[in-house]
């Protein structure tokens, strides 16, 4: 069987030997063997072992496709996350300070995409597999809360309940203070007898809030957020930051870069995660394509004490981006907008000489982008934080800090 020395980890965490032949869980400096499936070592044995590879955590980590590296020691990741930053910014011709990396702890992920289907005996539930469609059951996974594996007979239930035979239901689940939230998509229609079923499901299961389609079920309780000193109730399966700790680490590199701004602008500021804490210090203006969204932060806002005044604005910042003048009187910008990055932002507000700019993005090549226009603009980029929710996948996220320095 031919040998094959591991030279780098691909952007999706598979090894790469030359050829190239991709070898999935395996290492930089391994001798690995196994059978070749077009570019892919299947069935990969491994002769030399790195002093990198740990004992995977996880017991579904083979079978399971929610987790790319619990091969690799927590050294070897955020060295890797790191090393996938610094190469974007490099293409564009940027060399970066990264500050440091934050890793959630395992165990702490608040949401969670589950996947659910009706099977002869009843129903399963959990992610899909490792580079299959099917769905592995994940009942010791280490990466969701705990509050959120007990989610996973829920999700099971409403399989049964409303999953059609061949389908498959996309269940959101989420954490709120009220208990647990879940937003189910490709469902069998909604119909008088699939709401009452559903109804009962939410009471059987305790749930604060079902939503079907993005129709609300049952209320039972309001799934709060706490944002600062504000409660925000989200809309069915809004966008979250996947952890607390996360959350945490980007919002005080957020309120670090935007000190001493007395006016802010929050630009793809969902429900306020932003937004409602920096309030307690400058006025903000938060804008967000979401209407729902908006309307949350909004009642967030008017039912919290002592902030200050926070505008929500419902805009699609992609075909209507905030135009340069619309910057006028705004000292500092924070922006955290898709995967997609904001290409038509990023242009009108690099010519808006904004003093300061706070850059969140959970995609390093649209954000190298972004930089460069920016320090194209005169703008000099700020150490770079690497914040890793997504331990164990091949997911980055990052925050830094874009100060004006020519006139
Ligand atoms: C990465 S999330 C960040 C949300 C918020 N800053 C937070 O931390 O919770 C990106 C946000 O951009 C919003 N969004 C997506 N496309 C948009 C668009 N074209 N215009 C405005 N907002 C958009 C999404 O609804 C989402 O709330």
């Amino acid at each position: 069987m031919t040998e094959h020395v591991i030279e780098r980890l691909g952007h999706q965490g598979d090894g790469i030997a030359p050829g190239p032949v991709f070898a999935p869980m395996t290492l930089p400096g391994e001798v690995v063997s196994g059978t070749l499936n077009g570019q892919r070592l299947e069935q990969v044995r491994i002769v030399t072992p790195s002093s990198d590879r740990v004992a995977a955590p996880c017991r579904h980590f083979k079978t399971c496709g929610g987790c790319q590296v619990q091969h690799a020691s927590d050294g070897f990741v955020e060295h890797w996350k790191a090393g996938i930053v610094r190469e974007a910014l490099r293409a564009q011709g940027i060399e970066a300070e990264i500050a440091g990396v934050e890793t959630s702890p395992p165990r702490s992920r608040r949401r969670a995409g589950l996947s659910a289907r009706r099977t002869k005996k009843g129903a399963m539930a959990g992610f899909h597999g490792r580079a299959s469609g099917t769905i592995v059951e994940i009942p010791d996974c280490q990466l969701l809360h705990p509050d959120l594996i007990a989610a996973l007979p829920v999700a099971e239930a409403l399989a049964v309940a409303g999953g059609s035979r061949k389908g498959e239901l996309n269940v959101s689940v989420t954490l709120s203070d009220g208990g647990l939230e879940v937003a189910v998509r490709d469902g069998k229609p909604l119909d008088r007898n699939l709401e009452v079923a559903l109804a009962q499901q939410a009471e059987a299961l305790d749930l604060a809030r079902l939503s079907w389609d993005g129709e609300v079920i049952a209320m039972r309780r309001a799934p709060g957020q706490i944002f600062g000193p504000a409660r925000v109730v989200p809309p069915p399966g809004a966008f979250l930051q996947a952890t607390p700790q996360g959350e945490a680490a980007l919002l005080r590199a957020v309120m670090e870069i935007t000190e001493g701004a007395s006016k802010i602008a929050d630009l793809f500021a969902g429900c306020g995660t932003f937004a409602l804490p920096l309030a307690r210090r400058a006025e903000v203006l938060a804008v967000e394509g979401d209407r729902a969204m908006i309307a949350a932060l909004d009642r967030g806002w008017r039912e919290a004490q002592g902030l200050k005044r926070v505008e929500g604005v419902t805009r699609d910042l992609f075909r209507n981006p905030l135009l340069r003048d619309e910057f006028k009187g705004i000292d500092a910008v924070v922006i955290d907008p898709p995967r997609a990055g904001a290409e038509a932002q990023v242009t009108e507000l690099a010519e808006a000489r904004v003093p300061v700019i706070a850059h969140v993005s959970c995609n390093p090549v649209t954000f190298a982008r972004d930089a460069a226009r920016l320090i194209a603009a005169g703008y000099a980029m700020g150490p770079v934080r690497v914040v890793d929710q997504f331990r164990w996948s091949s997911h980055v996220e990052l925050v830094a800090g874009f100060r004006l320095t020519s006139a």
